[in-house]
């Protein structure tokens, strides 16, 4: 068994970060999202791991290197434009031989990891496997229809009527049945080729695609609301360590790491504060997770995510915020009363005024 993870993509949801990173190593709870999926093949015993990088290949490469701090053998294969999830699969065909694999995408967050599904898949053997979860809105995912004995009859890429709340998480399995599926595939709409259609190629075939209902949690964190979910999911299992000064005043499970400098400061946790980062006179509520060597100075924040080298000095509360690399927040002068900004290429804003 292999596994291919997807790590390209160009991440539009979440711009403006993503113009200058990965989206895959945005952090939760301080740890590239990326890495909790491939601590969860390694869990589940996959070895040979293909990543696939686009753009972001020196990034992803200098976070992951060959993938020995996993226990995996990392090979990297370029995808020269983001043309779909079934064109990784193309791309990695060298990679994978005639073996069973996994496909995981990379940007995706499973409680629970894999190995319950790969036991499964490895036992039963059908042609391929989906794994689903129940959706309040399933006219934004992938859809599956399953017969009587839960197989399933047919998917559907964003329905405008479903045919049920079943949508696709993204870690699939694949027989080497699906190269011969994935060559066949023209370009949708979107100009992708799509792994939806692929499935239903196999379908049509006659082929056995099965699928598992997971009840635990699963998020795509291609957008900053999943992300801080995500984020105060990780969080709410943390244990604290770390220490502060006596000025400080810590409630509830907080990380500190080694060379944080917490002076003056009240922290409300579950929250985390990475090496370097100094809190002065401030407020950390909980869900938040704060990055290496940021400054936080007579500040207030609340249920976010701060890359590191960011500074926030002397603003009021900030709250359900992704606030990028280097970034630097401060208050206006007092008069006139006006905001001054400098805001990235898809910047978001939301000021109360
Ligand atoms: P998506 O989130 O579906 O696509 P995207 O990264 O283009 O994001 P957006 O919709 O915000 O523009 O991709 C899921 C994962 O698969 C993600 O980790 C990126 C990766 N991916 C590739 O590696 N190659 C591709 O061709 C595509 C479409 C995605």
């Amino acid at each position: 068994m292999k596994a291919i993870v997807l790590a390209g993509g160009s991440g539009t949801r979440l711009r403006p970060i993503t113009h200058t990173q990965a989206k895959q190593l945005v952090p939760v709870a301080n740890k590239p999202v990326l890495f909790y999926g491939l601590e969860a093949i390694a869990q589940a015993g996959v070895r040979e791991v293909g990543i696939i990088v686009g753009d972001t290949q020196a990034e992803i490469e200098a976070a992951v290197g060959d993938g020995s701090a996993f226990g995996i053998d990392v090979t990297y294969l370029r995808q020269e434009a983001p043309l779909g999830l079934a064109h990784a699969v193309l791309i990695a065909r060298d990679f994978l031989g005639d073996d069973d694999f996994v496909m995981y995408l990379g940007d995706n967050f499973i409680v629970g990891g894999i190995d319950d599904i790969v036991a499964t898949f490895t036992a039963q053997r059908p042609d391929a496997q989906i794994m689903l979860t129940k959706v309040p809105d399933p006219r934004q995912f992938g859809v599956a229809e399953l017969d009587t004995d839960g197989r399933v009859v047919r998917l559907e890429e964003k329905p405008k009527e479903p045919k049920s709340d079943l949508a696709l998480v993204g870690v699939y399995l694949f027989t080497k049945a699906v190269h011969e599926a994935v060559a066949r595939l023209e370009p949708s709409w979107r100009g992708e080729l799509e792994i939806t259609e692929a499935i239903q190629w196999l379908l049509d075939a006659g082929l056995r695609v099965d699928s598992t209902v997971i009840s635990g949690y699963w998020k795509d964190t291609g957008n900053v609301s999943d992300m801080l979910e995500v984020n105060r999911l990780v969080l709410e299992s943390i244990e604290s360590r770390g220490h502060v000064d006596e000025s400080s005043e810590i409630i509830g499970r907080v990380v500190v790491e080694d060379g944080a400098m917490i002076t003056g400061s009240r922290i409300v946790g579950p929250a985390i504060i990475g090496a370097g980062s100094v809190i002065r006179d401030s407020y950390i509520g909980p869900f938040t997770s704060i990055a290496d060597d940021c400054h936080v100075i007579g500040s207030e924040i609340e249920y976010s995510i701060v890359l590191r080298e960011a500074s926030i000095v002397g603003v009021g509360r900030i709250e359900a915020s992704l606030i990028g690399r280097g970034v630097e927040v401060t208050p206006a002068a007092h008069a006139p009363r006006a905001h001054r900004l400098v805001l990235g290429d898809h910047s978001k804003v939301q000021i109360s005024s």
